[in-house]
């Protein structure tokens, strides 16, 4: 574990994850436990900033969210999993970094704006704008090399270093400025070809059993322009295919494409073979996820023990911080 540079990510408790979560973040961090000393948690605080979670919303998210991570082969002997909320020291630090972060600094962070718009957000909270501040400190506090996340968090990530930078200038040379990993996102469509995502209804979650699965990409919208089983198709266009680059290896792949173009195949037969690539990965997370989800008492242990070891880490950091700022 030691020797090896730390990556830290973490994700909002938002329930079950879909393909577009696993493909684009999880299955990035299962891999580069192979590599770096991880550290993952689950931002709790963070699900506050845009409304107010019902009660039991949280633990009940975190718990299936968690099972995701698991059943996805993040390992809690490799990487520390954790949460938030039983690291206080994050609090402690966003709250110093809170004096010494302008508010222009914040209002300027793109996400802040595209937020409050979309979701029609009528008075922004103060811990709203204070969003990337928070994952500042979520940051900051482990010393981190790097932060594996998307291009939609890179404004964070730059921010997190403006705030390293003001904060060694100011009172001497004690937080480190990480580097963003951009994490490659492939293309993930829903059924409906829009972007996979919870709310649009589109998604297949990684806790879906076949029974559930096969029907979802068997009703899946193809190319429009290919009404009929005598029309040619486009896998340019056609969001099952960007499912096929995926899950499918070149020669299948290769097959299909002709096929297609060619109507040598059906859609439903293009399905079959997009089924028969993606059931076995797929079934094997699930799995593994199902048996840890009946298991709540060992995931919440889980995180529990990686808390605890979280914040021997944070506490250290926080201590080096008091000290350099002057407070007890
Ligand atoms: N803002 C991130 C997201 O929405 C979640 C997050 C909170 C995070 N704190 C973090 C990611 C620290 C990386 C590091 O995906
Ligand atoms: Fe899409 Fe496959 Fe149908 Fe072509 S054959 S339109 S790639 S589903």
């Amino acid at each position: 574990m030691t020797g090896r540079p730390r990556v830290l990510s973490g994700m909002r408790p938002t329930g079950r994850l879909h393909l577009g979560n696993f493909l684009g973040a999880l299955d990035n961090w299962v891999r580069l436990q192979a590599d770096f000393d991880c550290f993952y948690f689950v931002a709790d605080w963070h699900a506050f900033t845009t409304e107010i979670p019902g009660k039991g919303e949280i633990a009940a998210n975190t718990l299936e969210m968690a099972a995701d991570w698991l059943g996805a082969g993040l390992d809690p002997e490799r990487s520390v999993l954790f949460m938030q909320s039983l690291v206080p020291e994050h609090a402690e630090l966003h709250l110093l970094f809170s004096m010494i972060t302008p508010v222009s600094w914040l209002e300027r962070v793109p996400t802040y704006k595209e937020m409050v718009e979309q979701l029609g957000i009528q008075s922004p909270s103060y811990g709203l704008l204070g969003y990337p501040l928070l994952q500042a400190a979520d940051i900051l506090i482990y010393r981190p090399r790097y932060v594996p996340v998307g291009v939609d968090q890179a404004p964070h990530i730059e921010l997190t270093r403006e705030v390293a930078r003001r904060f060694n200038h100011l009172f001497g040379p004690v937080l480190l400025e990480p580097e963003i990993k951009l994490t490659a996102i492939p293309k993930v469509p829903g059924t409906d070809g829009r972007k996979m995502s919870k709310s649009y209804g589109n998604a297949i979650y990684l806790a879906d059993p076949p029974e559930v699965t096969v029907p979802k990409i068997k009703t899946m919208v193809t190319d429009p322009a290919r009404k009929r089983r005598s029309d040619p198709g486009n896998p340019d266009i056609c969001p099952v295919f960007d499912l096929h680059r995926i899950f499918t290896p070149d020669a299948p792949r290769a097959a299909v494409d002709r096929g297609c173009r060619t109507a040598g195949i059906g859609c439903l037969d293009c399905k079959g073979v997009l089924i028969e690539h993606m059931q076995p990965p797929l079934e094997a997370i699930r799995e593994r996820r199902e048996r840890m989800a009946a298991r709540p008492d060992h995931l919440r242990e889980v995180l529990y023990e990686g808390s605890a070891r979280a914040r021997r880490v944070a506490s250290d950091t926080l201590g080096a911080v008091k000290a350099a700022v002057g407070v007890a």
